[in-house]
């Protein structure tokens, strides 16, 4: 079927600078013109997790809009969830510019962004302004200069513990320095530990999920999962970015730093949620990301473990008809097995997908 944005509205948007573009997409997003997906309520797609009820398990990945100025539109878009974030205690600037790199050749993106955003209280205003028709995730970070990161988790999960739905603690950027070497399991372990007490003594607990990173290796996925079932976390979001740059047609830029997104993560990043999988058993909660840039591929990251599916580059890429394509990818196959819901699909390729190595 044609697709209208890569008809048109792409090639504009391709002329911008990535960052300016993003921001103007941003700003189109937030107005609420753009139409709805179709299936987007379809009941068979629901999904309750974590306590919570999704009306379609298709997400928006953190970092899309860091500091919650579209919420609303994104929900409009026909997203069953959305997560703001990453937000750290003080506003911060990033990294110097450019940061944001398109791979137009390979439907991939790098960025090195380091966390720019507002700060907890811009956040917070505008999250208490949204309508959140739908499930609201709040993703927390470190500033780059804080002396003690842990403290800047802690005060995350109390400053957001009554605004989330979920909150995602995210340690896998590999754009602030050291912030990975918290996925180390004796970090991990304080790291998690203080904020589920932070959670505790809040007024409101959502889940807390925690995301990381697809370059660890298989005893760095081990010790990782063996925390989070020792802590009781309440699910795990595999994947964010990756520092590997294999297989990449844009040569020129390739070489540059930070995390790689998009299309060619799709494989690491499948074959770590399916290793997860296996590892935490059939009630953890798992959000798989990365690479979808097909409904197919939505679909194919439910049937290697994932209960949710969120979507980043993909959106750059295709524009908001990948939303009603996965959905209906989705729909296809629950029709096609004689299945109620999603549940029914889930984990059919784990195995097959857990066996990759990169
Ligand atoms: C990201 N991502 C991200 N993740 C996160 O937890 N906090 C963040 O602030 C950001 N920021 C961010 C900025 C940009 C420009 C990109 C492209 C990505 C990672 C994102 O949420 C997701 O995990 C990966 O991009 C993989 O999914 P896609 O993009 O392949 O669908």
């Amino acid at each position: 079927m044609i697709n209208p944005f890569k008809l048109g509205a792409r090639q504009a948007v391709f002329l911008l600078d990535p960052e300016r573009a993003h921001a103007l997409t941003l700003t189109g997003i937030g107005t609420g013109l753009l139409p709805r997906a179709c299936h987007a309520s379809d009941p068979r797609l629901a999904v309750t997790l974590a306590g919570l009820s999704f009306a379609n398990p298709l997400g928006v990945a953190a970092g899309l809009d860091k500091n919650g100025e579209a919420i609303d539109g994104l929900f409009g878009l026909g997203f069953g969830h959305v997560e703001v974030g990453t937000v750290t205690p003080k506003p911060q600037p990033g990294n110097p510019k450019p940061r944001l790199f398109r791979l137009v050749a390979d439907e991939a993106v790098i960025n090195r962004m380091g966390f720019n955003n507002e700060g907890h209280e811009a956040l917070a205003a505008n999250v208490a302004r949204a309508k959140r028709r739908g499930v609201l995730g709040i993703n927390i970070g470190a500033n780059k200069t804080s002396e003690d990161r842990i403290a800047d988790y802690v005060a995350g999960t109390t400053r957001f513990a009554a605004m989330a739905d979920y909150l995602t603690v995210n340690i896998s950027s590999p754009n602030t320095p050291g912030l990975r070497n918290l996925q180390a399991r004796s970090e991990l372990a304080t790291l998690l530990s203080r904020v589920l007490e932070a959670r505790a003594a809040a007024t409101a607990q959502p889940p807390v999920f925690l995301k990381i990173a697809p370059d660890l290796d298989q005893a760095e996925l081990d010790d990782v999962a063996a925390e989070v079932l020792a802590q009781k976390l309440d699910g795990i979001i595999v994947s964010n970015t990756t520092l590997a740059r294999d297989g990449l047609r844009s040569a020129k830029l390739a070489g540059e730093a930070g995390g790689l997104s998009g299309a060619p993560l799709f494989e690491r990043s499948t074959a770590v949620l399916a290793g997860m999988r296996q590892r935490l058993g059939p009630d953890m909660a798992i959000i798989g990301v990365g690479g979808v840039s097909t409904g197919a591929r939505a679909l194919e990251k439910i049937r290697a473990g994932a209960d949710l599916v969120q979507i980043y580059s993909g959106m750059v890429y295709e524009g908001p008809k990948l939303i009603s394509d996965g959905l209906s990818a989705m729909v296809a196959a629950l029709e096609k097995a004689g299945a109620g819901n999603l549940r029914a699909l889930r984990d059919e390729s784990v195995a097959e997908w857990a066996a990759k190595r990169f």
